[in-house]
């Protein structure tokens, strides 16, 4: 009986906690506001009417929650990009894999919980292609009273890349989806959601940036585009990049560098040249055939202050060839963590999962060839030759209420087949995937290491592919094949970034180290959302650890879900907590 009314009693307090805790609150209201670029207005969905959406601004380890009302008329989810999120997956916002979609005209309060993330995040849509408009910064601020690797530099400024669409994005996917074939592909680039001046009718949508002589500024940089990564410079300057993906890094001098979708750099530029105005450029790096994508250069104008007469059109500065691959990896090999004495590094040394992932483009046939990809197939892409199918019922939702039949756990730590995955010509055959929705079980605590392998399938393409949940170092890169006896030995285990997304070089490999000890259901994908909704995922779930504060936290009140919400008395619902028992019911775990 006593323990009964302790439980009651611990119960009703874990409920006043949930719902009283003083956590700083946000208003994220999504609705459809017009917008006009390049000669051409069209209705875009933001939030709070923004575009590019609001900035968050908190400090390191800190705890918000934003209310997310959706005014649209889609299905949304929002996504908080290289938070952890300890033991609270329910709130990551990845569609159909943490959970339903937000339906118009409902409300999500969504918990962030920071931890170790320091620097320059940023949160988007993660439904569809619906983050094209809806996304913005998070600017992560030291904990109070310590203070920046480097001197406080005078000004901060975030800068947003984007792209446009004259198209509606929402229409944009749906002819991907019924033509089977590459698509279309964005008309401009932005930076903080203006073209800038090389654009028609875009000379006011440029983005200009005030700067005097003598000080420094820190750019909080974040490529937030749907598909292309970017070449990115500034006329006359060198900038020295201190952070990515909310990590620092050691100095690093660059006077061009790449980012690819989801990636963050904290760039210190010096405003130390001749007083004059600059362009401050991005263009696409890609491998595709010249006009088959957005080969436009976006611009915004670093203007000194002063007296002077400024060059006319501004100074232009150099950026590599839009294919220049060896300029990109040269870029990703030469990253390092600080890793000094208050940043250590933590790169596990024992392995317990070794996985070995392939990513490839690859084609299904379509009836009668009718489809728009090469032969008049339908064109996929997958990770172990599995492209991913989302569920009807989001896999954080089944795993937890033991739904059977959402997904499977069988996804392989192997591709099905070895072969020179980088050789010129593959054979079609090895193209068709296996749809499916499979996920890979992550005991708790346990040491994974992950090799990425790009193949030559189709067509070989870089993939900067994202991991939910986690930060993970990158222990090596490299062209061609991965050599399991020789690449480890070259592995860099001192001062590997410590990144949540990162670019793996086309026809080469990527090997990253985490550790598993968040528990929940996390994605992972490219982060082209091309690629993406092709079916180049991969999901993991980790499992809960022995202590409670090991174990996933409960969901939220008023979690979207998929289904009619389980009565409270479910069995399911205790057998969550005791994982043993719920091995033998969810008969897959
Ligand atoms: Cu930036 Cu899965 O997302
Ligand atoms: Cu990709």
């Amino acid at each position: 009986m006593k323990v009964y009314i302790s439980k009651i009693l611990g119960f009703l307090l874990s409920l006043f906690f949930y719902h009283c805790q003083a956590y700083p609150h946000y208003k994220f209201v999504v609705k459809e506001v017009p917008y006009t670029r390049l000669c051409n207005t069209k209705n875009i969905l933001t939030v709070n009417g923004q575009y590019p959406g609001p900035t968050l601004y908190v400090h390191k380890g800190d705890t918000i929650a934003v209310d997310v009302y959706n005014r649209g008329k889609y299905n949304i989810t929002i996504h908080w990009h290289g938070v952890k999120q300890p033991r609270n997956p329910w709130t990551d916002g990845a569609a159909y894999i943490t959970q339903c979609p937000i339906a118009p005209g409902a409300k999500f309060r969504q918990k962030i919980i920071l931890t170790t993330e320091e620097g320059t995040l940023w949160w988007h849509a993660h439904s569809d292609w619906l983050r094209a408009t809806v996304y913005g910064a998070m600017i992560i601020y030291p904990k109070l009273g310590t203070s920046y690797p480097f001197a406080k530099p005078d000004a901060e400024i975030p800068i947003l890349l984007g792209d446009w669409w004259i198209q509606d994005i929402v229409e944009v996917v749906d002819e991907l989806f019924l033509s089977g074939g590459e698509g279309n592909y964005s008309n401009a680039f932005t930076i903080n959601g203006q073209p800038g001046d090389l654009y028609p009718c875009s000379k006011q949508d440029t983005f200009r940036l005030k700067v005097e002589k003598g000080l420094t500024y820190l750019l909080r940089i974040i490529n937030s585009a749907v598909q292309d990564m970017l070449f990115f410079s500034i006329a006359g300057h060198n900038v020295t990049l201190v952070g990515s993906d909310a990590s620092y890094l050691k100095p690093l001098e660059r006077s061009f560098f790449v980012i690819s979708p989801g990636q963050t750099f904290d760039v210190l530029l010096e405003a130390n040249q001749s007083p004059n105005h600059y362009y401050m450029a991005a263009k696409a790096y890609t491998v595709a055939a010249k006009g088959v994508f957005d080969n436009t250069t976006t611009t915004a104008i670093v203007e000194y202050s002063g007296n002077y007469t400024p060059s006319s059109p501004p100074l232009f500065p150099y950026l590599p060839e839009y294919n220049d691959s060896h300029a990109a990896v040269n870029f990703t090999g030469s990253l390092r963590s600080l890793a000094d004495e208050e940043h250590p590094i933590n790169v596990p040394m024992e392995i317990n999962s070794h996985l070995f992932y392939t990513l490839s483009m690859n084609t299904v046939l379509c009836p009668n060839n009718s489809c728009s990809g090469p032969n008049g197939t339908r064109i996929l892409a997958s990770v172990n030759n599995i492209s991913l199918v989302d569920p009807k019922i989001d896999i954080l939702e089944a795993y937890y209420y033991c739904i059977p039949g959402v997904f499977g756990t069988w996804f392989p730590d192997f591709p099905p087949l070895f072969y020179n995955f980088t050789a010129e010509d593959l054979p079609m055959n090895l193209e068709i995937p296996t749809l499916a929705t499979e996920v890979k079980i992550l005991e708790y605590n346990s040491t994974v290491e992950l090799v990425f392998q790009g193949t030559n399938l189709l067509l070989g393409s870089d993939h900067p592919m994202h991991l939910h949940g986690f930060s993970f170092y990158v222990v090596g890169v490299g062209v061609g094949d991965f050599d399991n006896e020789i690449d480890p030995l070259k592995y860099n285990l001192v001062d590997p970034p410590l990144s949540n997304t990162i670019i793996v070089p086309v026809d080469g490999w990527l090997a990253i180290r985490f550790k598993a000890d968040n528990p929940g259901v996390w994605f992972m994908h490219c982060h082209f959302d091309r690629h993406m909704v092709w079916g180049m995922d991969a999901v993991f779930i980790v499992k809960n650890g022995e202590s409670p504060d090991t174990k996933m936290s409960i969901p939220p009140s008023d979690m979207p879900l998929c289904r009619k919400p389980v009565p409270i008395t479910s069995k399911c619902l205790s057998f969550s907590i005791k994982s043993s028992i719920r091995r033998s019911v969810c008969s897959t775990l």
